[in-house]
């Protein structure tokens, strides 16, 4: 039963399975000061035109959103997200157990505009208020949809104007770099964002993610953060070389564009065949809306999540391609879809 409910699913590219094989002989440094880690940042760096960057590397995407917002904050801070946020709604409170609120926005597509975040700064104005400091984004959203440069843009004026720092969560900002309707590259999180960083996870690598600070202020002693977080790995040249791997030429934004390449092959079948969508989607992740007997025929061979119910009859499901999708079990679906 073939799985479109995530794009963790697989394993890990060949590519990098192979660069940890023929690299296991070899002693290393721990804790992320290895050669790989070392040449992977530069790497990274180059790609994001920002020599003077910060690059660590870490395993997992809470992690990393914990990690980095509760050391770019000071106790009485809090952030501000979408309420659909990965850290407001999925990963377990974590961001507020490090003790900072999280103020959630509503948001039909995903997305934050300047004036809801304005708002929530008029609103705490004082010292009997927690201080909105921080406004966190993921790109794409938890809906698959986009920021533009232009609307992301308007979020770094708005955090200038407010003095707010803007941190996006890029679990999957391979996906929004090679998507049709983006108009975002590396280099403009670099310039936008004060701090980001660009998922593997999700991207081919078998686990991690590469936090880049921007913001000067922000890279004191991080490592000692990381560290008193559990997230500085002894065994750090694992990511490295994954990310060594990734960014060496464009194995990265190849793998990337072919999830996105195959979600849209998803999604244009599913429109032809007469069925609607949440959104429209130019990313990975799909939201296909159906009744719920055509549900529970899918159901029986592929797995994929539901997402929404939206009346009695009809629900929203999330169909994710990944890296490793094959165009054979896009058409299986669809042939699947259209004999029901
Ligand atoms: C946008 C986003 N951020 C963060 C995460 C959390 O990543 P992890 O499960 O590696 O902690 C996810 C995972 O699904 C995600 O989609």
């Amino acid at each position: 039963m073939y799985s479109f409910r995530n794009d963790y699913s697989d394993g890990g590219h060949p590519a990098i399975l192979k660069a940890l094989t023929e690299t296991a002989n070899q002693q290393t440094d721990g804790y992320c000061e290895d050669r790989f880690c070392l040449e992977a940042a530069n790497l990274i760096r180059g790609y994001i035109n920002a020599q003077d960057a910060a690059v660590h590397f870490i395993a997992g995407g809470t992690l990393t959103n914990l990690t980095a917002i509760s050391a770019f904050l000071r106790p009485h801070e809090a952030v501000i997200s979408a309420e659909s946020g990965h850290i407001y709604v999925h990963e377990t409170g974590s961001v507020e157990a490090t003790g900072h609120k999280v103020f959630p926005i509503q948001s039909a597509n995903g997305k934050l505009r300047p004036e809801q975040i304005e708002t929530v700064v008029a609103e705490h104005h004082f010292e009997h208020m927690v201080k909105p400091r921080l406004v966190y984004i993921s790109q794409p959203t938890e809906m698959g949809t986009l920021y533009s440069k232009g609307e992301l843009s308007a979020l770094r004026t708005c955090c200038d104007n407010n003095n707010l720092l803007l941190f996006a969560d890029g679990a999957r900002l391979g996906s929004a770099l090679t998507s049709n309707s983006g108009d975002t590259e590396f280099s403009d999180y670099a310039v936008l964002c004060d701090a980001f960083y660009i998922g593997g996870t999700k991207n081919g690598a078998i686990f991690g993610e590469a936090l880049v600070i921007c913001n000067n202020e922000l890279k004191a002693d991080f490592r000692y953060h990381m560290k008193q977080k559990g997230a500085l790995a002894a065994k750090g040249r694992i990511l490295g070389i994954q990310f060594k791997r990734l960014f060496e030429d464009e194995l990265y934004l190849n793998l990337a564009a072919h999830a996105n390449m195959l979600a849209d092959r998803l999604q244009r079948g599913i429109l032809d065949s007469g069925f609607e969508m949440l959104f429209k989607s130019s990313t990975n992740q799909i939201f296909p809306i159906f009744p719920e007997s055509v549900i529970v025929e899918l159901e029986k061979y592929f797995q994929f999540y539901r997402w929404e119910k939206l009346d009695d009859e009809k629900s929203v499901i999330r169909l994710v391609c990944s890296w490793n999708t094959d165009k054979k079990d896009v058409d299986r679906f669809l042939d699947t879809l259209g004999k029901l």
